[in-house]
């Protein structure tokens, strides 16, 4: 299959939204990573998307609608969820909620499981293409499984760990803003907890709920919490965590001093959220051992920290 890259013009849009309907995928920007949509009612849609990136069936996917109104006709919002989607959507927000037996959405898309994850995304093209669409679509990141997460059109292409022949079309639109996937609240145990940190820093989320979030412990191996799979946003190269500097023959990828591979000169958690996935790809072209700066844990940071960690996870 030869993928096609589409300019995001109405032309684009129009054609993007032709290749969903017929059941291809087509990866999309947001406002986080690239996803590759796929319509999330049909179900050999949603089987393309896991055949695309070679992904383990068990590993649910979430759904993308363009409003909240969308998203309370596939799950049910008890009232914490409706005040977090009020404040964060659309934007880098997922939540974890019960599914509607009505909802339509194909069983493969949750992996059999009675919640849905949902977010309402706020790039301006996945937005057009929701609406050009006219239905829920399924999007996980649009890398193959375990590899990092693409933050343009061309990492999405990548002949290394990208997608390129396997889907029928990306939309390109450029980098993405926020450059880490989205924050993912659920209700597990009744209490709202932090499955995923992410481009929502969870102090924000904190805030507007007027109370902390509960934390499970991490357990990679379990997919009903998104702690997904041990080794995770995956480079070849091994990766050194918490270096101040690095040893000869490595690569730094640093934070708050300059350098090639700094994620921000001016130690600025935004900017590096933004550099994170592009840089660990540019360094990992070298070929050589990267060492990673430490990065403070509050904020856009926690998310940083948390695929860095899952970076340097032992490989199988
Ligand atoms: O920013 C993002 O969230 C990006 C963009 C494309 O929207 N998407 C993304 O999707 O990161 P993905 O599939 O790579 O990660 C989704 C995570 C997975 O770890 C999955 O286990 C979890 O969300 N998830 C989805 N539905 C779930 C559910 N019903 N219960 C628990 N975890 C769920
Ligand atoms: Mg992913």
């Amino acid at each position: 299959m030869k993928t096609e890259r589409l300019t995001p013009d109405p032309d684009g849009l129009e054609r993007a939204a032709d290749l969903l309907v017929r059941g291809q995928t087509v990866a999309m920007p947001t406002e986080t990573v690239y996803g590759l949509a796929g319509d999330a009612r049909d179900g050999q849609a949603v089987a393309r998307i896991f055949a695309a990136k070679g992904r383990p069936a068990f590993n649910p996917l979430i759904v993308h609608v363009p409003d909240l109104d969308a998203a309370r006709r596939i799950a049910a919002f008890p009232d914490e969820a409706l005040a977090l989607a009020q404040a964060f959507w659309p934007g880098a927000l997922t939540l974890v909620l019960p599914l509607r037996r009505d909802s339509g959405l194909a069983p493969l898309v949750t992996a059999g499981l009675a919640t849905v994850g949902l977010r309402v995304p706020a790039h301006p093209v996945a937005q057009a293409l929701l609406h050009a669409f006219g239905g829920p679509l399924a999007a996980p990141s649009a890398n193959a499984s375990g590899r990092v997460s693409p933050t343009s059109a061309d990492h999405v292409l990548d002949a290394d760990g990208g997608l390129g022949g396997r889907i029928a079309a990306v939309l390109d639109a450029g980098r993405c803003p926020v450059g880490v996937e989205s924050t993912i609240i659920g209700w597990p145990l009744g209490r709202a907890t932090l499955l995923r940190p992410g481009g929502i820093p969870a102090e924000a989320i904190e805030a507007a709920l007027g109370h902390g979030l509960a934390r499970p412990a991490a357990d990679p191996g379990r997919p009903s919490a998104p702690g997904q799979l041990a080794s995770h946003y995956a480079p070849k190269a091994s990766l050194r965590l918490n270096a101040v500097k690095a040893a000869p023959g490595e690569t730094h990828l640093g934070f708050g001093t300059p350098g090639p591979f700094s994620l921000s000169p001016t130690g600025d958690l935004t900017e590096a959220a933004a550099n994170l996935f592009g840089m660990l790809r540019e360094a990992d072209r070298l070929g050589r051992p990267i060492a990673a700066a430490p990065i403070p844990d509050h904020g856009l940071g926690a998310a940083i920290n948390d695929r860095l960690r899952r970076a340097a996870a032992p490989r199988d």
